[in-house]
């Protein structure tokens, strides 16, 4: 990967550019058409969203304000929330976001998280009919690329058991100190491309020394360096900003490679900061 244009290939054909432009706690309104106005120019064309951010209308407005890029150029992702799985549920969240998002079509929807605290029992019969409703949104050519986020590999397995399409993406928190291999390889195996959220870990693992210490030998900071060794691990990292200069610099991340010996050390970090969330507990 040497630009934010290159692209990863997804298991349908469907190219993903290599890095995301994160918006979790991007407030609607100005900050969120700011931040992906200035998005746009730095040369992101790739933009991760979710129903609940509450700002697909900005992002929207910015998408449609744009003269950039054009809507083809773009990919743009959003998340079905917890409140809203199920078949009939599902199709109209998924109307809902298109409008707010001004848009014809979405480059890719997830499944936000496979087990919401309402939904507890009887997951699984739930996660199948949640699917139904992506399957039917893909084949009507409304969603280019489907998948989940937070999916743990028997989550994985249990959608896959009744699918006719199998998951493309799957968006977990992967930052170093959190690296889910287990989910890792499992998705791998299976062909399902890996997004890494919070690459930054929320902006919690900046100042650990270690990595502090790697990325001096690199002229780059912490967050370059872990943008970088995302990509160089073959996950999209989602980087969040909402101030220019930082949106710029985490672009800027094409100019060196991170030696094998210094990946390993990172590749082997213990846990540094980060959400903490289990998939199997969440209390929402
Ligand atoms: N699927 C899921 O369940 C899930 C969960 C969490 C996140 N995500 C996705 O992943 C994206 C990224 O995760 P995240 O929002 O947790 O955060 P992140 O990208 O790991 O970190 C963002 C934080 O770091 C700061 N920051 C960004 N670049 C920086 C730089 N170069 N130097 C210093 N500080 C910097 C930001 O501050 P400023 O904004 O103030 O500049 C913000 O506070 C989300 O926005 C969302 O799209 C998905």
């Amino acid at each position: 990967m040497n630009k934010l244009s290159d692209c990863f290939i997804l298991s349908n054909g469907v190219e993903i550019p290599c890095i995301g432009f994160g918006t979790w706690q991007t407030p609607n309104g100005e900050i969120a058409f700011n931040a992906i106005k200035a998005a746009l120019e730095i040369g992101y064309i790739h933009i991760d969203t979710a129903a609940i951010y509450g700002n697909e209308k900005s992002i929207g407005d910015a998408v449609k304000d744009n003269d950039i890029v054009s809507r083809k150029e773009l990919f743009i992702t959003s998340k079905l929330w917890n409140s809203n799985q199920g078949y009939e549920n599902t199709l109209t969240a998924f109307d809902k976001t298109i409008k707010d998002l001004q848009l014809k079509y979405l480059d890719l929807y997830l499944i936000h998280w496979p087990i919401p605290k309402d939904f507890r029992e009887n997951w699984q019969k739930n996660i199948s009919s949640t699917w139904k409703a992506f399957e039917k949104l893909y084949k009507e050519g409304k969603i280019r690329a489907i998948g989940v986020s937070n999916f743990l590999p028997h989550h994985l397995s249990a959608l896959m058991k009744n699918a006719e399409i199998e998951p493309m993406v799957n968006q977990i928190e992967l930052h170093p100190g959190q690296t889910q291999n287990e989910t890792v390889l499992f998705c791998q195996k299976h062909n399902i491309l890996i997004e890494a959220w919070s690459p930054l870990g929320t902006g919690k693992i900046l100042s650990n020394p270690i990595l502090k210490k790697i990325s001096l030998k690199y002229n780059k900071n912490v967050a370059q360096l872990c943008i970088r060794w995302s990509l160089q691990n073959s996950f999209i990292p989602l980087p969040k900003s909402v101030t220019p200069s930082r949106i710029s610099e985490n672009a800027n991340v094409f100019d060196f490679e991170i030696s094998r010996d210094d990946m390993d050390t990172i590749n082997t970090m213990s846990y540094c900061g980060g959400s903490g969330l289990n998939p199997d507990n969440i209390d929402f």
